[in-house]
């Protein structure tokens, strides 16, 4: 589905962010990424959808390099961004018309397009911001509406910069369940290690602007919560 090779960035006039980055995410399959602030994750997420262009290696999307514009534009409905900024993705009036967006775009109609919006913030449980103003949602509302507008296009690839940030516990809950039961490729930015535990199978961690595999295997704590009344483990 997605492939790096040897990919190598700086921002210009600084130091290299990212060097000799080697990483492939199969059909299905539902990678972690961890990595200190500035370490480059989001940089990264930003070459595999084009928004930034390699110094060095290779970005392959379903078997084909992409070298330019062109190669990219095609399948960006194929790889879904959630980005760490809701704010970067919402930009119409209302949460219904932001969810919509993406199937217009893909070329269903505006009836179409809005009966696949409603359907999908209901399936995140946030139907009833529909009408809302997206600009006047709290963060935690961003987020999800964010997400749906992602999802609203039927992404092969998903990925997921930091979607925890904001939400509380319930819906944080929800969306670990989400993403969960998607059977989607997965790649997973999270500073959440029971969140990364419970939706991936394996955790990277960029350091120094390399991949560096996890030396130890995550171990579980057992959490604290207020009191109620959703039904979750606290042992593995
Ligand atoms: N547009 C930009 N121009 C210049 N430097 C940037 C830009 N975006 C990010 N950086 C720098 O690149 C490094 C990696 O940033 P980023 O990928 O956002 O890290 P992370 O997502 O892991 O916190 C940081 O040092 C950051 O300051
Ligand atoms: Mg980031």
């Amino acid at each position: 589905m997605l492939t790096l090779e040897r990919v190598g960035f700086a921002y210009p006039g600084q130091e290299p962010v990212l060097r000799e980055i080697s990483l492939s995410l199969r059909a299905g399959e539902k990678l972690g990424l961890v990595g200190d602030n500035g370490s480059g994750k989001t940089t990264l997420l930003h070459l595999i959808m084009g928004l930034l262009r390699p110094d060095e290696g290779r970005v392959i999307l379903f078997g084909r390099p992409m070298l330019a514009e062109a190669d990219f534009a095609p399948l960006r409905g194929r790889i879904g961004l959630l980005f760490q900024d809701a704010d970067d993705q919402l930009f119409c009036p209302t949460v219904l018309e932001d969810v919509a967006f993406g199937p217009l775009n893909q070329g269903k109609s505006r009836e179409q397009a809005e009966k696949i919006a409603r359907r999908t913030l209901e399936r995140l449980g946030i139907g009833a911001l529909a009408e809302r103003v997206a600009h006047q949602l709290s963060g935690g509302e961003k987020k999800m509406a964010a997400l749906a507008a992602v999802l609203a296009m039927e992404p092969a690839v998903l990925l997921l910069d930091e979607p925890t940030t904001g939400l509380d516990f319930h819906t944080r809950q929800r969306l670990l369940e989400l993403l969960a039961g998607l059977d989607l490729a997965m790649l997973l930015i999270s500073h959440e290690y029971d969140f990364l535990a419970e939706v991936t199978k394996q955790v990277l961690v960029l350091r120094d602007g390399h991949i560096v595999t996890e030396a130890a295997a995550p171990h579980t704590h057992v959490h604290v919560h207020p009191a109620g009344t959703h039904p979750h483990r606290h042992q593995p």
